[in-house]
């Protein structure tokens, strides 16, 4: 192919030519999200992704993330046309969360609000009263609890645990989990932590129990990158996808940052650290978005509709 300036240049040409903005998640190719961040488009965790999308004047959006967050962007915005650069990329959450068995789940405990993580697909988004991101799950279930309903969560177990754990909402879980931050371990986690004694400990919350309980910070990817910038430390152990680091060197060049240790290593272990669907993220497939109009997300109504209520539900909550 075209060497990668070039690619580059051409993309940020047709970015204007076709009224388009690019948006990326933290853990996409750190090229990607210097050119969302350079052609006024946005670098972002899920639920500041939605919000950008939803409010970003552009005719056409591309997404680049794991295919859940173009189709929030559709759902939120259906004028809009929402191109992602490889609809394969999809998340072992979703994945793990087929809309009918959920259904079947659901139709046992109607007793239960249903919460659902923004890692779903719209077809269980559709059977969802709210939908929640890592950013705002703890605040947006502990009014639930408060109100005194119970919980029907899905699909990730680790993150609805801890939810369970801060708030003592009664919570019932489906048994998904993320493939990425379920490989964290605590053991390893310990040994370096006592090599590091003065470095902060971050996680997401998508990893196990015996990890979370190491951390300084949990929180989602926004978070963690806050943490960064913000803390004291010199020194930062990152229990995430190892796709954040780029936006953390750049906001805090001067910290330092130690990847979490995983149960295997790059060598033997294809998700470790680094999600491979997000890593299908390339520059040539924004350009197709934009050249080819490939990539399009399209989410069939009702669905759509069905769908849109818990997301909005949760921007207005989160305001
Ligand atoms: P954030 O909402 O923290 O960006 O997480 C999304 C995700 O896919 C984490 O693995
Ligand atoms: Fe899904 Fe995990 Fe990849 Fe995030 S990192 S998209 S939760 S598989």
């Amino acid at each position: 192919g075209a060497p990668k300036a070039a690619v580059i240049e051409r993309i940020k040409q047709l970015l204007v030519e076709k009224d388009a903005a690019l948006v990326a998640h933290y853990y996409v190719d750190g090229d990607i999200q210097d050119l969302a961040m350079a052609t006024g488009g946005y670098v972002a965790d899920s639920l500041e992704m939605a919000r950008f999308g939803k409010n970003h004047s552009a005719k056409n959006l591309i997404v680049a993330g794991v295919r859940f967050m173009g189709e929030t962007a559709k759902i939120l915005s259906p004028e809009k046309r929402i191109f992602m650069p490889d609809l394969d990329a999809t998340c072992s959450l979703d994945l793990g969360c087929p809309a009918d068995e959920f259904a079947a789940f659901r139709a046992k405990h109607p007793d239960r609000v249903v919460v659902v993580y923004a890692n779903t697909s719209a077809a269980v988004k559709a059977q969802a009263d709210w939908m929640v991101t890592s950013s705002c799950a703890l605040a947006i279930v502990h009014q639930l609890k408060l109100e005194g309903k119970k919980i029907l969560w899905a699909p990730d177990r680790h993150l609805g645990r801890y939810i369970q754990e801060q708030t003592g909402a009664d919570m019932l879980l489906w048994n998904g989990a993320c493939i990425v931050h379920d490989e964290f371990r605590a053991e390893e986690l310990a040994t370096l932590k006592a090599k590091h004694p003065n470095a902060m400990v971050l996680v997401h919350p998508e990893s196990p129990q015996a990890v979370v309980d190491l951390a300084d910070v949990v929180g989602s990817t926004s978070a963690m990158i806050k943490a960064v910038v913000e803390g004291s430390a010199a020194e930062y152990i990152v229990a995430t996808d190892n796709g954040i680091l780029h936006r953390m060197r750049q906001l805090a060049p001067h910290k330092k940052l130690i990847e979490a240790p995983t149960a295997g290593n790059s060598a033997t272990c294809k998700s470790c650290a680094h999600c491979p669907w997000m890593a299908m993220n390339g520059l040539q497939g924004i350009l197709d978005c934009l050249e080819k109009h490939s990539g399009e997300i399209l989410v069939p109504e009702p669905t759509r509709s069905e769908a849109l209520a818990c997301i909005e539900r949760m921007l207005a909550f989160t305001q």
